[in-house]
């Protein structure tokens, strides 16, 4: 039986820091107490214009790849979890595999908004547990302040830029325990961005709209148990998990799921101080920072949680 296990990881941040106080400088009607007291975020990155997701998901990618010992071109899957893709089409995944230097490796996006790479992931393993496939690359890659409107201060102050990236590889034993992965297509106003393009103008809204209560709400009930269902498809109790990866949206919607799941403060990976809400890029952000400190150490076992607009949601439980 072939399995799928992590061979390497890695993740980048656009540019400098951009503190509270800087958004305010810049004219955002908004205050760093409530910022940091409502949501955790202390800074963000912001991609230069110009810079796309294809961009930052390259150098999280090369990160990746040196870390496994894998060149590009051995690659033969490459998927890419983003909201915010560098054009229409083709796929951001296939202009980042231009730019990787493969030729030949399957590549596509996968749209799931921030809970986009677990859906990627869920999915790169189904791939290699077929067999088709063997050396497969999982990006999660965002400029989600193109999508922001600096004049709402309920959606501005919470997202920044970023990418992370995993190598995957067939292995005799399982490094993915599992995954499970849901959508509830009925819940899809409470956080879109409604607009399209049309006869060469973009008609509706290019922003983030978000009902934030309602969302909170969601995101609160579905990550636990997402959780709970993916460790028990797998056999494994929720005391054996090592570590728990959140979507790094809000500080109190990843400590609100920590302590329902019995997991102790410090086993819970938080990053969103430092990057904000990135999307698709949040959890391998999170899940880099921890691997790269020594945090996460070889056999520990991870569950990674992601919710995002659609609604979607889902869960990973990895082996490292
Ligand atoms: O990937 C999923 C993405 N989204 C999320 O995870 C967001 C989930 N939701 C949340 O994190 C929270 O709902 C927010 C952080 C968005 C908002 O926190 P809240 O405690 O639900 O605040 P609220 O919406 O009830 O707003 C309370 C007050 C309002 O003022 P009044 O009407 O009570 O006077 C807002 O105008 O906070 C005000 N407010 C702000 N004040 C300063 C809203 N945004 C800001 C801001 N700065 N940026």
């Amino acid at each position: 039986m072939t399995f799928a296990r992590i061979a390497g990881i890695g993740s980048y941040l656009p540019g400098d820091p951009v503190s509270n106080q800087d958004l305010i400088a810049r004219g955002v009607d908004t205050d760093n107490d409530w910022i940091i007291s409502r949501t955790g975020i202390k800074t963000r990155h912001l991609a230069a214009p110009g810079v796309n997701s294809s961009d930052l998901g390259v150098e999280a990618s090369r990160r990746a790849l040196e870390m496994a010992g894998i060149e590009a071109s051995e690659l033969d899957l490459i998927i890419v979890a983003t909201s915010t893709p560098d054009m229409f089409f083709p796929s951001t995944a296939t202009i980042l595999q231009a730019k990787l230097g493969n030729v030949g490796a399957a590549a596509f996006d996968l749209q799931a908004v921030c809970a986009g790479f677990v859906y990627a992931l869920s999915v790169a393993e189904k791939f290699i547990k077929s067999g088709s496939h063997k050396k497969v690359l999982v990006v999660g890659a965002e400029v989600f302040s193109r999508l922001l409107d600096w004049k709402d201060r309920n959606t501005c102050v919470l997202f920044g830029d970023g990418a992370g990236a995993v190598v995957l590889e067939a292995a005799e034993f399982p490094g993915i325990l599992g995954t499970a992965i849901h959508a509830d297509g009925s819940k899809n106003a409470i956080l879109n961005v409604p607009g399209q393009v049309s006869g060469g103008n973009i008609t509706g809204e290019a922003f983030v709209r978000m009902d934030g209560q309602a969302v909170f709400k969601f995101a609160v009930s579905v990550l636990p148990s997402v959780a709970k269902q993916t460790c028990d498809t797998a056999g494994v109790s929720m005391d054996e998990i090592n570590w728990l990866i959140p979507h790094q949206a809000n500080v109190r919607i990843i400590e609100f799921v920590g302590k329902k799941l019995g997991m102790r403060p410090e086993q819970v990976v938080v990053t969103v101080g430092e990057h904000g809400n990135t999307s698709a890029a949040s959890i391998p952000l999170a899940m880099d920072a921890a691997v790269r400190d020594g945090r996460i150490q070889h056999g520990q076992k991870v569950i990674l949680v992601g919710v995002g607009g659609g609604f979607t949601w889902g869960a990973a439980l990895l082996r490292f």
